[in-house]
């Protein structure tokens, strides 16, 4: 091996992409590696398919430099790198709740055949516990280097539209090892990263495989809790927003991912839920987890209360109206559509019978394609214009500076649903709008506009 392991990165979606181009920008000779010719050929020449902040410079910047090439040949990857990252998608399967893991067999599978010489597979998708051990065998079986090629788990936590900033800089970084070679080799890959001081945490295969479901069971389970109040605040006339707030004061519990809203969608967080539940079944210890079914039903009740408050500030039915949606990105930051409560809520409104316009800063391509049978605006008041109802679904910045009566001039109606509680319900309510979010309550008295005699 030459003084700095040589990488390849084996899949090129979100995270391959941006493993690959951040390790290139560290000075790694760094081969990123896909089936789809068409992305490759896209990617080798500096074009970027995603939303990613940062991301397209590293990688014009990489493959300038010479540091970062793609390729659709796996048997390139095996001469070429002495470290394989597979970083392949793992869905959920569409027959169930389990991850769907063919895409990481078949990597590990297309590759492990070239390997000639000793060299590192380090897994970086998500998967359930117990994968590395069962993939580790495979490659023993098909690599003629047999167990001159060893198995290591190395989770990745970055967030879409932060994911340059979490790979270079994360919070923590997690290795699960077989043996002191693969520390060593793994510490060298992230020599920038335990420089800066960043906590390196060396496990076993199973607890860096857990280590990354865990932490997203978590987070959702933080989001669903609030929703979850959001209810009760609504019953008991309190302030959700308010009491978030005041619970995310507390050290002990902190602020980050407690704010209520519309929930979590994307394509980590409701799949991770779900296949950590039907692994721990499989494992016998799915009753540990049984709450991850309640967070899930709280989070995807969120989405037909949405849609009941629609109905309920349009009058009572929906069909025939305008709907105004302003969202369709699953989070804001990213042209990320894949299981979006913003595109989910505005297609139901579809089903439904409303006409339903839909605005989006970055997603309204991603969103076309998944969904084109809805309308599309180019701004905000586009999307408003001639609307009975209003829906904020997705919450991109520029939202929380809307006029309520600069929009109201445009609109057919007055009448906006709060789903990610960006505006101020007092200012809306004073210009004429009927304002409506889970877990507000309604105007006070002195707010509520006099009425004729
Ligand atoms: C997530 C994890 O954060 C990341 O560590 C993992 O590697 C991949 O999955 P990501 O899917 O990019 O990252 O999105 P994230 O920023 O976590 O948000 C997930 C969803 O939760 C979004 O739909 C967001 O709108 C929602 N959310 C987040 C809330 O509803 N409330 C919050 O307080 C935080």
């Amino acid at each position: 091996m030459s003084d700095r392991p040589r990488l390849t990165v084996l899949g090129t979606g979100y995270l391959g992409m941006t493993h690959a181009a951040c390790m290139a920008s560290e000075g790694f000779e760094v081969l990123g590696v896909d089936i789809d010719a068409e992305k490759v050929a896209r990617l080798s020449a500096g074009e970027v398919p995603i939303f990613e902040p940062g991301l397209q410079e590293l990688i014009r910047d990489g493959l300038s430099s010479g540091r970062l090439r793609f390729s659709t040949s796996y048997q390139e990857a095996a001469e070429f790198g002495d470290v394989h990252f597979v970083c392949v998608g793992t869905p959920q399967r569409r027959d169930g709740h389990g991850a769907d893991l063919s895409q990481v067999d078949s990597c590990v599978d297309g590759l492990a055949p070239w390997l000639t010489r000793p060299c590192l597979i380090v897994g970086k998708s998500t998967v359930p516990a117990g994968t590395a051990v069962a993939l580790a065998e495979r490659v023993a079986a098909k690599a003629p280097a047999g167990d001159g090629v060893e198995l290591c788990w190395n989770p990745e936590f970055l967030r879409e539209g932060h994911g340059v900033q979490d790979t270079l800089s994360p919070d923590r970084l997690v290795i699960g090892v077989t043996s002191a070679h693969a520390e060593a080799v793994l510490r060298q890959v992230y020599a920038p990263q335990l420089t800066a001081g960043i906590p390196l945490f060396v496990t076993d295969l199973a607890t860096a495989e857990l280590a990354k479901v865990a932490a997203n069971a978590f987070l959702a389970t933080k989001i669903s809790f609030i929703n979850a109040i959001a209810e009760v605040c609504d019953a008991a006339g309190a302030n959700v927003t308010v009491l978030a707030d005041i619970l995310g004061a507390d050290a002990r519990i902190g602020g980050a991912f407690l704010r209520p809203g519309l929930g979590f969608g994307g394509g980590c967080l409701p799949k991770d839920v779900r296949a950590f539940l039907a692994r721990a079944a499989e494992l016998g210890a799915g009753e540990a987890l049984n709450f991850l079914r309640e967070v899930d039903a709280i989070n995807l009740g969120r989405r037909t209360g949405m849609v009941n408050l629609a109905c309920e500030v349009a009058g009572g039915s929906i069909a025939g109206k305008n709907v105004g949606v302003l969202g369709a990105a699953f989070k804001p930051g990213s042209d990320d559509v894949r299981d979006s409560p913003a595109l989910d809520v505005a297609q139901i409104l579809h089903g439904m019978g409303a006409e339903v316009t839909v605005y989006d800063p970055e997603a309204l391509e991603s969103a076309r394609k998944v969904c084109p049978n809805l309308r599309y605006a180019t701004s905000a008041a586009a999307a408003a214009a001639g609307a009975h109802v209003l829906l904020l679904l997705t919450d991109w910045p520029e939202f929380a500076s809307l006029d309520p009566e600069e929009l109201g001039t445009v609109v057919a109606a007055r009448a906006i649903v709060d789903g990610r509680y960006m505006l101020d319900p007092a200012a809306w309510r004073a210009a004429g709008w009927k304002y409506r979010a889970s877990g507000i309550p309604g105007p006070a008295p002195a707010e509520v506009s006099p009425q004729p005699l």
